[in-house]
Parts: structure tokens; C-alpha cells; sequence
């Protein structure tokens, strides 16, 4: 199973809370790891979540589609070394550094007048 690892570089997440070291330390942990293969490293503009940022998604393309993919908060270097080690390698996620709210997989709808 290939997993897609995608960081918010978006106006609060990169410009204000510095995602950018985030994107970059993780393409070089997933290079160690022998982890090209299997786990896609991009960016996004905003996940939605911006007060809790920086914010990293990760997934299959089933979990993504279906609003399944763990949404990881208030990233550090340290955390990106675990998510890494436990969840890209290992396979579980890291609930500690999750707000285990489910992420909508399409824009909410508008409420009635
Ligand atoms: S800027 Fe990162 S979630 Fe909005």
C-alpha cells in the first residue's frame, strides 16, 4: 500500500508557522528510510485546519477519499521524526499528535435560510 504524506504549506501552516523546514526534514527522513517507494511527500495549500497547524495529512487513497486520513496538528521536527518512524515504517498512527476529528472529505454545505 502506497501512503500520500501531505504538508500544508498555506499562509498560516508555511508563512507563519514555518511548514516549510517541516516538508523539507520529511523528504529527507523518508529518503533514509527507503521510503521512496512507497510514500508520496507533497504540499498543500490549507487543509481547513489552519488554527491548528502546522498540519500534516497522511493516507492511502482509499483513507483521502473516503475522509479516513489521519490529520497530524501542531507539527515539530520531533513529531515528523515519529510519524516517520511509527507510522510510515510501522504502520500505526501516532494518535498523541492527532485531534482524531474526522476530515471532511467535501466542503460543508451551506445552511438553510
Ligand atoms: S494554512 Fe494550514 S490548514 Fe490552513
Amino acid at each position: 500500500m502506497s501512503l500520500t504524506v501531505i504538508v500544508c504549506t498555506g499562509p498560516v501552516c508555511g508563512d507563519r508557522r514555518g511548514s516549510g523546514k517541516l516538508i523539507e526534514h520529511l523528504r529527507v527522513r523518508v529518503l533514509a528510510r527507503g521510503l521512496e517507494g512507497r510514500v508520496v511527500v507533497r504540499e498543500e495549500v490549507c487543509l481547513g485546519h489552519c488554527l491548528r497547524g502546522p498540519n500534516i495529512l497522511v493516507g492511502d487513497q482509499v483513507e483521502e477519499a473516503s475522509g479516513r486520513a489521519v490529520l497530524y496538528n501542531h507539527m515539530t521536527i520531533e513529531d515528523v521524526d515519529r510519524v516517520v518512524e511509527r507510522h510510515l515504517v510501522g504502520g500505526m498512527a501516532v494518535r498523541a499528535l492527532t485531534n482524531l476529528l474526522p476530515i471532511p472529505s467535501s466542503p460543508p454545505k451551506p445552511r438553510p435560510r
